[in-house]
């Protein structure tokens, strides 16, 4: 079977992105791919692990199993989303171990983030996951920069930490960081937000973030590999096309679909209309707010 790494490499090429879908339920695994196979696109399905620890995925395993009942090949590829060595209440996790139960499992793409560790410290993070999952045959992103939004209590002030360039990814460390951890895709910081996933917070609409395009052609020409945007719900579309043309090669969107079940499921208390609503959000997305509608071919080749 084509590894994900290969269909990064064609949506590269070809100025596309791969969008990952976030499920931090396990009923929005059938809906997501259902609706990615409606509109004849390629994305993956993906799981963090704050969403087996804050919200109802249970674990990379339950995910697992879930993905293979509605698995289309063709379409859809398992990823492992952020498993971060510091976590977002400032626990120290036992990454490696997450890391390889998802390997084992099948997982065709994973993710260390090592955001929260000093520069050495994520190069020696992320080196050492790069090699336990190539050596598997399995590619690995990672992050540097700081991509806020997940930890408890309300962000900075969006206007000023875009405006501060807060935390965006240096363009020099970032050269160094992909040759000496041999990533694969990195995670770059360039004005998205990641929604919040605690308190009352978890339930409001995202701010529209804005990107650093210019911020963003520059980590494009030093890395050469294909940038990924975190944060992906509510970036005002016309910044979102154009890093997509810029490189950014992957996005993830996560409130977006979890927001739109929970509040199906609220007003509706029935399953299957939440998974509705998660279909119809997901179709929306791929169709009007990325563009990738019958891309699928151009991302997965002819014989995927
Ligand atoms: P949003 O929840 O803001 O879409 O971000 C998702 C994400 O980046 C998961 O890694």
């Amino acid at each position: 079977m084509k590894s994900t790494a290969e269909f990064m490499n064609n949506a590269m090429k070809a100025g596309l992105t791969v969008p990952a879908f976030n499920v931090p339920y396990l009923p929005m695994v059938e809906p997501v791919i259902r609706a990615v196979v409606d509109q004849d696109s390629f994305g993956l399905i993906a799981v963090a692990r704050l969403e087996w620890i804050k919200f109802e995925a249970q674990g990379p395993a339950a995910v697992m199993e879930e993905f293979k009942k509605w698995n289309e090949p063709e379409n859809v590829r398992i990823h492992l989303d952020h498993v971060p060595v510091i976590d977002e209440d400032n626990l120290e996790v036992d990454y490696l171990s997450i890391i390889r139960e998802a390997i084992d499992l099948g997982y065709q793409s994973v993710m260390v983030d090592g955001s929260r560790l000093d520069l050495e410290g994520n190069i020696e993070a992320t080196r050492r996951v790069a090699e336990m999952a190539h050596a598997a045959g399995v590619p690995c992103e990672a992050e540097l920069g700081a991509v806020m939004g997940h930890e408890a209590g309300p962000p900075p002030p969006y206007e000023e930490l875009f405006e501060s360039g807060m935390g965006f990814t240096d363009v020099e460390e970032a050269k160094r960081f992909v040759q000496q951890t041999n990533c694969d895709w990195l995670s770059v910081a360039i004005g998205s937000i990641h929604g919040a996933v605690s308190g009352a917070l978890k339930d409001k609409k995202k701010v529209s973030a804005r990107l650093n395009l210019d911020h963003l052609e520059k980590l494009h020409q030093a890395t050469g590999i294909p940038l990924v945007l975190h944060g992906g719900s509510g970036v005002k579309q016309e910044y979102l096309l154009a890093a997509i043309k810029q490189g950014i090669t992957k996005v993830n969107v996560g409130t977006e679909i979890r927001q739109t079940y929970e509040s199906a499921l609220r007003e509706t208390g029935a399953l299957s209309s939440a998974q509705d609503a998660v279909y119809d959000r997901t179709c929306w997305l791929l169709k009007d707010y990325f563009g990738l509608s019958g891309t699928r071919e151009r991302v997965v080749g002819e014989a995927g």
